[in-house]
């Protein structure tokens, strides 16, 4: 087994890497030495020819795309640079995947939705991005789904934090330990995601029959923490873990205006991936606590 990883030194690909070196169970045929973890240097996916350069001697069986153009507000002024990323480059992998009889699992967002339903999201409700990451996303699940109608999968997911780079938790941490109050946002909901819950269930999926037999229909499953919270919500419950003291005010996404609008409420069903995979899902509260377990102990 050949497995590559792209987004090395991103918060889901250094999940990945930090599960396959701890774990032991990864089984089934599968060994650490099965994976390829490649960050920009290697493959750079702002570049065509730098990804047919890159496959042209390098083949595998199974693809994972963590790397993603990622910075929300940024891409309203970089839309070309986040559409090659987010799109052009996950349509040249399909294509390559296909090539090689590689599977392929890519990571898509929530924020496809435009968040105007009042219900949680499931795969199949039709799409309305109102960001231009949003756009660039869904064009990528689009390209992929069409140029690999077969063996691939696409998670989307939400509101992903982690102990690496940057993210609400850490950018959390930082802002309440400087300041005795904080403003934040009370009218946006959703599901947060541990990275490295998201990271077991993509090595569950791998080893999963269902995964692994050929001709299986490309499909999208919903991914996130269980939990419905809005940013307050979260806000809190981070300093009550950290024990830090600093008041939460709830401010309105209207009192905080952003280059990027923000779906309002991307609360998404993951009964599909329960049931497909056989996976259990755990409370966003819970894992939260692992995470900061952890962040503690590097301080
Ligand atoms: N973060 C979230 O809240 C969130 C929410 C929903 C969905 N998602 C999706 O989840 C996936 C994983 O997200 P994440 O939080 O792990 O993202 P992340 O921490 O921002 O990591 C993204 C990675 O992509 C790499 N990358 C960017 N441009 C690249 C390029 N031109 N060539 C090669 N690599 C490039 C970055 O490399 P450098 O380290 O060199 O910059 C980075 O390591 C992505 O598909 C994202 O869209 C994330």
């Amino acid at each position: 087994m050949r497995i590559l990883v792209t987004g090395k030194n991103g918060q889901l690909g250094r999940s990945i890497q930090k599960t396959v070196n701890t774990d032991t169970k990864i089984g089934n045929n599968q060994n650490p030495n099965d994976f390829i973890f490649v960050g920009r240097e290697e493959l750079d996916l702002s570049s065509e020819s730098s990804i047919g350069h890159y496959f042209k001697n390098n083949k595998f069986d199974i693809i994972i795309n963590c790397a993603a153009y990622t910075q929300v507000d940024k891409a309203e002024q970089e839309d070309e640079l986040a559409n090659q990323i987010n799109h052009l480059a996950v349509k040249q992998l399909a294509s390559i995947a296909s090539n090689q009889r590689a599977r392929l699992i890519h990571i898509s967002t929530d924020y496809v939705f435009d968040g105007e339903s009042d219900k949680p999201y499931i795969e199949t409700d039709t799409p309305n991005p109102i960001n231009v990451y949003g756009r660039t996303k869904l064009a990528g699940e689009k390209a992929l789904q069409k140029v690999m109608p077969l063996n691939a999968l696409i998670i989307r997911t939400s509101w992903v934090y982690s102990e690496y780079g940057n993210n609400f938790v850490k950018t959390m941490l930082k802002l309440g330990k400087e300041r005795d109050e904080l403003s934040v946002i009370n009218d946006q909901m959703g599901s947060p995601t541990y990275a490295a819950d998201l990271a077991d269930v993509i090595l569950e999926i791998i080893r999963h029959n269902k995964f692994r037999d050929e001709g299986q229909t490309t499909q999208i499953y919903n991914y996130s923490n269980e939990g419905e919270i809005c940013w307050h919500e979260f806000a809190k419950e981070i300093f009550k873990l950290a024990e830090i003291d600093c008041k939460v005010s709830p401010i309105t996404t209207q009192q905080y205006p952003t280059p990027a609008k923000r779906p309002r409420n991307t609360i998404m069903k993951k009964d599909k991936i329960v049931k497909v995979f056989n996976i259990k899902i755990s409370n966003w509260k819970s894992s939260l606590n692992t995470c900061m377990t952890l962040l503690k102990k590097q301080q």
